[in-house]
């Protein structure tokens, strides 16, 4: 399956719901929210009450990106808001902490995502490979949108993709940072399958339509 993400950070927080409706209108299946802590990474966004109203608005997967320390505190937090996808940071957790953070998002019946920032090495993800939903590349500094597309993230893509083949596995690929209508090609051709839009998005003068930016199937 592949779809795009949308990511609310780049809405209009004024009209939530509406921008909410906007993303069902464009064919997306996902809505992609980054929860930011002040301390992970140098920007405060939102939390467990904003997770709790898009849930209460809406069917889309709510991919919860959190850039937060600790994030294994805030596991069940995440669920009972309404998280459906959990990605919590590489860098945030110690080895264990992420063997039983996989476990516990897990054992809600929840989909587990590790992301990693650009100056990790893929490598270090694949004792945890098979047993996550997806694999979240970030492609620019985590902290804050608009920024531009990190072009050497790419091998990092085509690593995983190679890594899903030879092993049989079939985790999601997200990238997420700078993606735009030229950059998606790129990410797309290595692998990628999940596809984060927050600028592109939001701030585009016409509304998205998934299939003008990918080939869904
Ligand atoms: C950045 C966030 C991204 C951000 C992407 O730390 O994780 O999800 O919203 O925004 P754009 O698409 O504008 O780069
Ligand atoms: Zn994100």
């Amino acid at each position: 399956m592949k779809t795009i993400a949308p990511s609310i950070l780049a809405s209009d927080f004024l009209k939530l719901g509406d921008e909410i409706k906007k993303i069902e209108n464009s064919g997306a299946k996902y809505v992609h929210i980054d929860v930011m802590d002040g301390c992970f990474v140098p920007n405060i966004s939102f939390g467990m009450p904003i997770i709790k109203a898009i849930r209460g608005c809406t069917n889309l997967v709510l991919d919860v990106h959190a850039m937060i320390i600790n994030p294994d505190n805030y596991i069940d937090d995440f669920i009972s808001s309404g998280a459906d996808i959990v990605t919590f940071h590489f860098e945030a957790l110690s080895i264990p902490k992420i063997h039983s953070a996989i476990w516990k998002i897990h054992s809600q019946g929840k989909k587990v995502g590790i992301s990693i920032k650009p100056n990790t090495s893929v490598e270090a993800l694949v004792p945890f490979l098979n047993d996550i939903d997806m694999v979240l590349i970030m492609t620019v500094e985590p902290g804050f949108g608009g920024q531009s597309f990190m072009d050497d993230m790419t091998k990092k893509v085509e690593f995983l993709d190679q890594y899903k083949k030879e092993h049989s596995l079939n985790f999601d690929i997200e990238v997420d940072g700078g993606i735009n209508d030229s950059t998606i090609k790129i990410v797309e051709k290595a692998g990628a399958n999940i596809f984060v839009l927050g600028t592109a998005f939001f701030k585009s003068p016409v509304q998205i339509k998934v299939g003008d930016l990918i080939d869904e199937n």
